[in-house]
């Protein structure tokens, strides 16, 4: 029989929009990643990255069809994330995952993908 995915392990769709929501609810009010996104409506962004998420963990393929090759670090090279960027990203996502009522093992292994992917995308060199 087909094994279950993380995706649907999790609870589907609506637990991926509840993150993202959380999320992007977080990003509108912070003042180093607000001003980064370029368009004035945060819900096109929100839907990018929900659907990479569920599609990452093994839901529909949609974010490819819609977007092609995820290429998440080319995608974020317009973009100057450093450690303050990229650790502001992770406070408003750290708090959307604890929202959802996860097990610990699910929340831990979306947190440590979540986490590595974040200082992945960092693409300036800082002094320490
Ligand atoms: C897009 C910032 C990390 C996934 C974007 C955009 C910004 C941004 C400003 C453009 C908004 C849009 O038009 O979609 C950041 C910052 C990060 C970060 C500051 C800090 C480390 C991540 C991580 C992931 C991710 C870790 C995945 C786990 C995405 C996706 C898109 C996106 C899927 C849309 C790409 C597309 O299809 O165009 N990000 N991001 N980002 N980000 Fe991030």
């Amino acid at each position: 029989q087909p094994s279950t995915t993380f995706f649907e392990l999790v609870g589907g769709e609506p637990t991926f929009r509840k993150l993202v929501d959380e999320f992007y609810a977080g990003v509108a009010t912070d003042p180093v990643l607000r001003p980064m996104y370029p368009e004035e409506d945060l819900g096109p962004a929100a839907d990018r990255l929900r659907l990479f998420l569920m599609q990452y963990w093994g839901g529909p393929n949609t974010y490819s069809s819609q977007r092609g090759h995820p290429r998440l670090r080319m995608r974020h090279a317009p973009f100057r994330i450093g450690a303050v960027e990229r650790d502001a990203w992770l406070h408003h996502m750290r708090r959307a995952v604890d929202r959802l009522d996860l097990s610990p093992e699910a929340s831990a292994a979306l947190w440590d993908y979540l986490e590595r992917a974040a200082y992945f995308m960092v693409n300036v060199m800082e002094d320490p």
